[in-house]
């Protein structure tokens, strides 16, 4: 199994990287990696296989700000997901929440799998005219 690091500021770079492979139409540059990663309650992950993740917890909530992975269907977004619901739950997070495209049959899926339940819907969000589906998770099953 690959190894999952913390991420900070100095692994801007290598997440700007990652994100335009995961997101070619809408790409994070390096210095936006490194501002949000210096933010309070940002936190992140970075998977050696090519995969990474980043949450912001405020108080008992928390939101995935983004995630994805390179060499897809390995079970690599599973692990950081699993990985960074831990570590909120262990922060006294309640609920996570998060923007998902309609359209993004695989990040739906993967949401579905662990339980997140849509309450909410962004008509035309995204530029290419789709709408966002908001996802919310109780994490009361993390904590231990
Ligand atoms: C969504 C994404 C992060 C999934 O990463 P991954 O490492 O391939 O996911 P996993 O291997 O952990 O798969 C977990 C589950 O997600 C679902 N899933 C993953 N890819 C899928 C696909 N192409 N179609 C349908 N379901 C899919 C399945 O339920 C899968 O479980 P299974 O393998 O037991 O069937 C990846 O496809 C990606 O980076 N996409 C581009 C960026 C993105 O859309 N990010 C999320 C948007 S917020």
């Amino acid at each position: 199994m690959t190894q999952i690091s913390q991420a900070g500021p100095a692994h801007a770079a290598a997440l700007a990287l990652l994100h335009h492979s995961a997101f070619p139409h809408d790409s994070w540059n390096e210095h936006s990696f490194a501002t949000l990663l210096a933010q309070p309650g940002v936190v992140g992950w970075l998977d050696e296989a090519g995969g990474f993740l980043l949450l912001r917890i405020v108080q008992d909530e928390a939101e995935i700000i983004t995630l994805g992975v390179v060499a897809r269907r390995q079970g690599i977004a599973s692990r950081l997901l699993r990985l960074g619901l831990g570590h909120a739950a262990g922060q006294g997070v309640r609920r996570i929440h998060l923007e998902v495209a309609e359209r993004n049959i695989a990040g739906r899926g993967l949401y579905q799998k662990f339980g997140f339940v849509e309450n909410g819907r962004r008509p035309r969000y995204y530029p290419d005219g789709g709408d966002a589906l908001i996802l919310s998770l109780d994490l009361e099953m993390f904590r231990a």
